[in-house]
């Protein structure tokens, strides 16, 4: 794991840009797969603005995002295909048929159908040549994806149950009402993600760094789903100072990372 703290939530959104479109730039065809949430905004903000200003192509990129609540429209404002379209899609030039996304169309007991659209899922990933690179948040209780605690080490893209303190942390996105957050989901397994050729992870404030700490510095455990980072070999971590607050680990800050 290459750990690199910078100072504020700019910063450290500026190294992760930096690293996609150095990505893009050696491998224009690249397949990159997209989280959501608060963390990676200025990350995709700063992707814009490199498309805008210093002509960042995403034409012959691929897209694979991680998640997406099941039972709402994808036009409705929490889902994850109306935070992408809003964030991102719409400023950049990636090509509609690059960008895939699970469906969030089911009902969850449509068990059968929601299980071949996740096959599908992993099949299309396989065919676009693996991920490249998977841009990744972490819950508050350690979740990736939306992987919960208990998931196992090795899950592929599936039907998930929420748990209340993901439904209270994403209210945000739901006029503060943890009650109108979705209790399903479909995710990319912790055996799918950690298949990805490299990992960019990050965690920003003070509320991330108990959780950043056992996550980075703990046992590997299914309890705390993002502990699975330290099996892959090639996972570059951004944090803020706040984020970091807990590590003990020493961090050296003068090497290159390796994307
Ligand atoms: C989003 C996702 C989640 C988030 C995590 C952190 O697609 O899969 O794992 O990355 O919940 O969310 P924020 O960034 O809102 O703290």
């Amino acid at each position: 794991m290459h750990i690199i703290i910078r100072e504020t939530h700019k910063a450290m959104s500026l190294e992760a840009a930096r690293a996609v479109a150095s990505l893009i730039q050696r491998k224009p065809s690249a397949v990159i797969g997209l989280a959501t949430g608060e963390t990676p905004i200025a990350l995709y903000e700063e992707l814009i603005r490199l498309h805008r200003e210093e002509r960042l192509d995403f034409s012959r990129v691929t897209t694979f995002n991680l998640d997406e609540y099941l039972g709402l429209a994808a036009l409705h404002p929490g889902s994850f295909h109306h935070y992408m379209k809003k964030r991102l899609f719409d400023h950049v030039n990636l090509g509609k048929d690059r960008i895939r996304m699970l469906s969030g169309r089911f009902a969850a007991d449509e068990k059968d159908a929601i299980s071949r659209h996740c096959e599908e899922y992993e099949q299309a990933i396989a065919a676009a040549g693996g991920i490249d690179l998977q841009i990744l948040g972490i819950g508050a209780n350690g979740h990736i994806g939306f992987n919960e605690p208990g998931s196992s080490l090795g899950s592929r893209t599936r039907l998930v149950a929420l748990q209340k303190k993901t439904q209270q942390d994403n209210a945000v996105f739901f006029d503060d009402d943890p009650d109108k957050v979705p209790h399903h989901a479909v995710t990319m397994g912790i055996g799918t993600i950690l298949e990805a050729k490299s990992l960019l992870v990050l965690a920003l404030g003070q509320h991330k760094a108990e959780i950043v700490r056992k996550a980075l510095e703990g046992p590997v455990t299914a309890m705390v789903p993002a502990s699975a980072l330290q099996l892959h070999r090639n996972a570059i971590i951004i944090l803020d100072n706040e984020a970091a607050s807990l590590l003990t680990r020493d961090t050296d800050q003068s090497l290159t990372p390796p994307i």
